[in-house]
C-alpha cells in the first residue's frame, strides 16, 4: 500500500470511528426555520423534486459529496453510492484521484460509470497538486478515467497544514486554476473540504473561470480533527485540535455568495445531515445540497442502508415542499418561506 492509499484508508476509518465533528461551530442552518403552511393545496405525491445542474437533469437537488477511492474498501463504498445515485438520479463525486494517477492499477476503485451511466459525475483532485508537478494532463486523466461531467478541484489549506507532510505551497495557484478552467473541456468546480468559501474568494474564483462553487463550509466533518487524529506527533495533534472549529459556516457562505452572484451554480455542503438541512440550504440560494459523512456511514454499512438513506432524504425534501406549499424546487427557491430566527 502506498502512503496515499494508507491515508485514504485512515480517512475512512477515522471518520467512521472517531468523533471528528466540529465542536461548537455549527453549519448555521439551525438559525433558520421554514414558515409552516397549514393548507398547502397540493397533492404531496405529485411534488416534483427534479432539477438541473450544469446542464444535466437530476431527480433531486442532492449531491453525494466527494469522498474516496484507492482501496478495496473505498471501491465497495463508491460502487454502492453509484448504484443509489443512478437509481434516484443524484449527482455524485469521488475522492481525490491522485492515488489513481500515481498507480493506474487502482483506477477501478473510482470508476463507476458502468453502474451509473446517466448521473452527473464529478472527478476530483486537490488544487494544490498543481504546484506539485500536476497540470492539464493529470486533470484530463482524472476526468477521462471517470468519464466525468466536471472536475472538482478541492482547496484544503487547513487540512494540508495539519496533515503530516502536507502539501503547503499554495503560492500562485490561482493562475494555474485559471489555466485549467480555460483548457479543460468540462467545467471546473472549486470546493473546500469543510472550512468554507467566502464571497470574497468566490469572486476571485469566478473571475478565474470556475464553472461552479461548492462552499463545503464549517459545521460537519472537521478535517483539522481528522488529521489531528492521524498524526503521531503531539505537536501536530495539538495544532489540529486548536483549529477544530475553524472556518465559515455553510449557511453564511451560501447567503453571501448568492447575494453577490445571482446565477453562479452553487453547491451547499458541510454539515448537512438530512433533507431538512438540504431544503434550507436550497431555500437560501444553493442549487444542490451535498452530504459526505452520512453517505459514508450508510455505504460502509450496506447497499440497503445506502438506498434507505437516499429514500429518507427524498422523503424529507418532499415533506418540506409539501408543508411549505411549494410544488417543486423552483417554487421553493422563489418562495421566501425561510425565516431567520432572532439571535
Ligand atoms: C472519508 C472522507 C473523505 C473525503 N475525501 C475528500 C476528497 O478526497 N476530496 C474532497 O474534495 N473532499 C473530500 N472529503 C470532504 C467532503 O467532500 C466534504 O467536503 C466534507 O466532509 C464536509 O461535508 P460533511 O460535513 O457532509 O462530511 C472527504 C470526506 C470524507 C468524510
Amino acid at each position: 500500500m502506498t502512503d496515499t492509499q494508507a491515508r485514504k484508508a485512515d480517512h475512512i476509518r477515522i471518520c467512521l470511528e472517531e468523533d471528528v465533528r466540529f465542536e461548537e461551530q455549527t453549519h448555521g442552518l439551525e438559525r433558520y426555520r421554514f414558515e409552516h403552511c397549514c393548507l398547502p393545496e397540493l397533492d404531496c405525491d405529485r411534488i416534483e423534486l427534479s432539477t438541473e445542474f450544469l446542464g444535466k437533469s437530476l431527480g433531486a437537488p442532492l449531491l453525494i459529496s466527494s469522498m474516496t477511492g484507492g482501496t478495496e474498501r473505498a471501491k465497495t463504498i463508491n460502487r454502492r453510492l453509484a448504484v443509489v445515485a443512478q437509481t434516484y438520479k443524484l449527482a455524485m463525486g469521488v475522492g481525490s484521484q491522485r492515488v489513481a494517477i500515481e498507480r493506474p492499477e487502482v483506477a477501478d476503485t473510482f470508476a463507476v460509470r458502468d453502474l451509473a451511466p446517466d448521473i452527473l459525475l464529478f472527478a476530483n483532485l486537490g488544487a494544490v497538486q498543481l504546484n506539485y508537478t500536476y497540470g492539464l494532463r493529470q486533470c484530463l486523466q482524472a476526468v477521462e478515467l471517470l468519464e466525468a461531467d466536471a472536475l472538482i478541484l478541492h482547496l484544503n489549506p487547513l487540512q494540508e497544514c495539519i496533515q503530516p507532510q502536507g502539501d503547503r505551497d499554495f503560492s500562485q495557484l490561482l493562475d494555474k486554476i485559471e489555466l485549467i478552467c480555460s483548457k479543460l473541456p468540462v467545467p471546473v468546480i472549486v470546493k473546500e473540504v469543510g472550512n468554507g468559501i467566502s464571497a470574497k474568494m468566490a469572486r476571485v474564483l469566478i473571475e478565474a473561470g470556475v464553472g461552479a462553487i461548492d462552499v463545503a463550509g464549517a459545521g460537519g466533518t472537521s478535517w483539522a480533527k481528522v488529521e489531528s487524529q492521524r498524526s503521531h506527533s503531539p505537536m501536530q495533534r495539538r495544532l489540529g485540535q486548536t483549529f477544530a472549529d475553524w472556518g465559515l459556516p455553510t449557511a453564511e457562505c451560501v447567503v453571501s455568495i448568492r447575494q453577490q452572484y445571482r446565477d453562479v451554480p452553487l453547491i451547499a455542503s458541510g454539515g448537512l445531515r438530512n433533507g431538512l438541512d438540504a431544503a434550507k440550504a436550497i431555500a437560501l440560494g444553493a442549487d444542490l445540497a451535498g452530504l459526505a459523512f452520512p453517505f459514508l456511514q450508510a455505504a460502509s454499512d450496506s447497499a440497503a442502508a445506502t438506498d434507505e438513506l437516499a429514500q429518507l432524504l427524498l422523503a424529507e425534501l418532499r415533506t418540506v415542499l409539501f408543508c411549505t406549499g411549494n410544488a417543486n424546487i423552483f417554487a421553493l427557491k422563489q418562495s421566501n418561506c425561510l425565516q431567520k430566527l432572532a439571535p
